[in-house]
């Protein structure tokens, strides 16, 4: 296309920004800059930090009342299309800002060009992005609260039941199964605080920043914090359109907390195979073998451990993407948006299915009792037993590990062992150790706060549900 009276081809992108360009931007190079494939997320996002500005704009007196309400009526036009399916977005407007600014001036006319006064996208963009993972945070913290319920309700199920703990993955001592859930609850916990962490410092306006240094209007930018829930601005400009520490931050969250879930998925997977056999998922959670018949796959933990190297990966993305960038804006920064959303995706998809999931547990407990007398999970006890008689520890530590050596030789426990034969490993024992080598009563034992005597457990499943209501 050229103009007639220049001979100068037409500016095609959008003529945002071309009237500056001797020739149009290349095919190759415009599908290779656009972000609208992906950013168009952000549209209600976008529209929402439009109105707020427009309606500084016209408090200040910048905009004129039938300007200003011509771009409210037109962006809330536009949005309906959005939200309906019907906006036809333009890679040739290269963005979703660009789409809907174009889309609104052919709406409203010459007051749609105004919208633009005193803003960038650069600091639209920031803004826009904040806006969308605020509202992420939020539910992504629900949906984890939703795992911990889920996690409560079972380990209260379980406060008593009786599984080995491990270390090495070695049987080292009985504890309940449910202590065990609530380690995972703790995790969570965390993990949560540092969603609602993250989101508190993120919650903070950039707009007015315009490209980097500011806008020569007077603005109101305290006025559009508040319309848009910002605690507050950001307090530099050429910070606030180039600072992605937020992004980095929620990753980073999300990755300990994909971790968590992974190292549950992992013990899901470990109690589900037969050489365990703690526990069953339910059959709507797994799948079968296209060659095996006999084959019940953990399909759903196992992808979540895989998802975990998915979202941390991502995190590395965003840390790589900052670390040589120059202040202020620099166009890497549109490189953000897709980690960002596959981290907020996996992490969504991820809790809602583990909290069904949860929910769909089968537990053998008669399989776990047996695998904690197996191996001599009560040894400990016994030589807590002899140290409360008087024998020094390292003493008690030895005799005992000549007992468990002789009934490992016997094929035995420790607690089939007649009290003759206890009694020649050390003669303080007497007949009433038989009640410190039962699983129950080397549970009991520990009841003190943090341990796994079945009464802490169900007072640390109290608490916890006081702090869940509280809200965290
Ligand atoms: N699509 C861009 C992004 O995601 C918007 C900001 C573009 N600013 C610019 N000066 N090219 O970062």
């Amino acid at each position: 296309m050229q103009d007639n009276e220049t001979n100068a081809p037409v500016p095609q992108a959008g003529g945002t920004w071309s009237g500056r360009f001797g020739e149009p931007v290349a095919e190759i190079v415009k599908r290779y800059t656009a972000s609208v494939g992906f950013d168009r997320r952000l549209a209600l996002f976008d529209i929402r930090g439009s109105v707020a500005h427009a309606r500084m704009l016209h408090a200040v007196g910048i905009l004129s009342r039938e300007d200003w309400e011509a771009i409210e009526r037109g962006l809330s036009s536009v949005a309906d299309d959005v939200r309906a399916g019907r906006f036809e977005w333009s890679l040739d407007l290269e963005d979703v800002h660009l789409n809907i600014e174009r889309r609104l001036t052919e709406r409203i006319g010459e007051a749609g060009k105004r919208l633009h006064t005193g803003r960038s996208r650069n600091d639209q963009v920031a803004t826009d992005v904040r806006l969308f993972l605020r509202e992420a945070l939020d539910d992504l913290a629900e949906l984890a609260r939703r795992v911990q319920v889920a996690l409560l309700d079972l380990a209260e199920h379980h406060a008593a039941t009786v599984m080995p703990g491990f270390t090495h993955l070695q049987v080292a001592q009985p504890v309940s199964f449910g202590h065990h859930l609530m380690a995972y609850f703790e995790m969570l916990d965390r993990d949560i605080g540092r969603l609602v962490d993250c989101r508190t410092r993120m919650n903070r306006l950039p707009l007015g920043a315009a490209a980097l240094a500011g806008t020569s209007y007077p603005i109101d930018r305290e006025m559009v914090a508040r319309e848009l829930g910002f605690d507050g601005v950001c307090e530099n400009s050429l910070d606030a359109v180039s600072d992605r520490d937020f992004a980095i931050e929620f990753s980073g969250a999300a990755s300990l907390l994909m971790v968590h879930l992974s190292r549950m998925s992992e013990e899901l997977i470990l109690w589900m195979s037969p050489r365990f056999g703690f526990i069953d998922l339910a059959d709507r959670f797994c799948t079968g073998s296209s060659i095996m018949p006999q084959k019940k796959n953990p399909d759903v933990p196992e992808l979540i451990r895989g998802k975990t190297g998915r979202v941390v990966g991502h995190l590395m993305a965003l840390l790589m993407l900052m670390k040589s960038q120059p202040l202020a804006y620099n166009k890497d920064n549109q490189e953000d948006k897709e980690p960002l959303f596959d981290v907020v995706d996996t992490l969504a998809q991820t809790l809602a299915i583990l909290a069904d999931m949860l929910r769909g547990i089968t537990v053998h407990p008669e399989a776990m009792r047996a695998a904690a007398r197996q191996g001599f999970a009560t040894a400990t006890d016994l030589a807590d037993y002899l140290v409360k008689r008087g024998v020094p520890f390292r003493d008690a530590h030895e005799a005992v590990a000549r007992a468990v050596r002789h009934a490992e030789a016997q094929g035995c426990d420790l607690a089939d062992l007649p009290l003759e034969t206890l009694r020649g490993f050390c003669d303080k024992i007497e007949a009433d150790v038989y009640q410190v080598l039962t699983l129950e009563g080397a549970l009991d034992a520990r009841n003190h706060v943090g341990g796994t005597a079945p009464v802490q457990v169900r007072a640390a499943i109290a608490r916890a549900r006081q702090r869940l209501a509280a809200g965290g």
